[in-house]
């Protein structure tokens, strides 16, 4: 089994290269923001649970996300290797992740990093279809239609913790409460450094150029 995390602040780009990989690497990505923002959406009572932390900026307690994931991951697709996006984030959760795998399995986190004006930029002008999710960026990877989703027709949205007062606050979540894992991987597991400045394709063959699996 091998477990890619995909590592980084809120707008780095998790998602955006996550899914291109997953695709590269026929491995399924699992999206923590998107499996609780379904959840919030069908209201179980994972979602209701859920919403009001994600809407201040705050994480959703450990226990909700790891059921959410231990749920995940039971399914067919994701028995040779997974993508993590947006998990970890604490160190109680790189625990609880170590208890689902043995000590054969290879965890590597891929820490992606840029610029404040980077993460400023790709958070603020960042738009998402309300029906399937796909993400835009209205100057780098618009739509083909002004507000409508390329792939099914849906209506593009601001996300609710785009604004500029809940951006503060994840990013100083994540300095606080996810930076950590960055020595704990390294230290543990392995963690490499990718610079995320540039379009997603640059940053795809610095991760390629890694030889991830060697
Ligand atoms: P989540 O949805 O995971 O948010 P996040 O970590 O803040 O990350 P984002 O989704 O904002 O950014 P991203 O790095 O995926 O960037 P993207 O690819 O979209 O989590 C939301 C909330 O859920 C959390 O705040 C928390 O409450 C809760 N939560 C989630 N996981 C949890 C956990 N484990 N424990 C507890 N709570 C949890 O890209 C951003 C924009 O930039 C897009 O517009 C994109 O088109 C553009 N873009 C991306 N890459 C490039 C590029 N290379 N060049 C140009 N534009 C680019």
């Amino acid at each position: 089994m091998r477990v890619v995390i995909l590592f980084g602040p809120p707008g780095i780009g998790k998602g955006t290269v996550g899914n291109i990989l997953s695709k590269k690497w026929n491995m399924p990505l699992i999206s923590m923001g998107d499996l609780l923002r379904d959840n919030v959406k069908n209201a179980t009572s994972a979602g209701l649970k859920a919403e009001a932390y994600m809407r201040k900026g705050e994480l959703v307690p450990d226990d909700v996300v790891f059921e959410a994931l231990s749920e995940r991951i039971k399914q067919q697709d994701a028995t040779d290797g997974i993508l993590l996006d947006g998990f970890p984030r604490n160190i109680n959760q790189a625990r609880m992740l170590e208890s689902l795998f043995g000590h054969n399995d290879k965890i590597i986190l891929l820490n992606l990093v840029a610029s404040m004006e980077t993460l400023i930029e790709r958070l603020s002008l960042r738009r998402i279809c309300i029906s399937c999710g796909a993400v835009y960026h209205l100057k780098n990877i618009p739509p083909k239609k002004d507000g409508i989703c390329d792939i099914c027709n849906g209506k593009l949205i601001q996300r609710n913790d785009d604004t500029p007062e809940v951006i503060s606050r994840r990013l100083a979540v994540f300095h606080k409460e996810t930076e950590p894992l960055i020595k704990y991987y390294d230290e543990k597991h392995t963690a490499i450094k990718i610079s995320a400045e540039g379009g997603p394709d640059d940053i795809i063959r610095r991760i390629e150029g890694t030889n991830l699996w060697e």
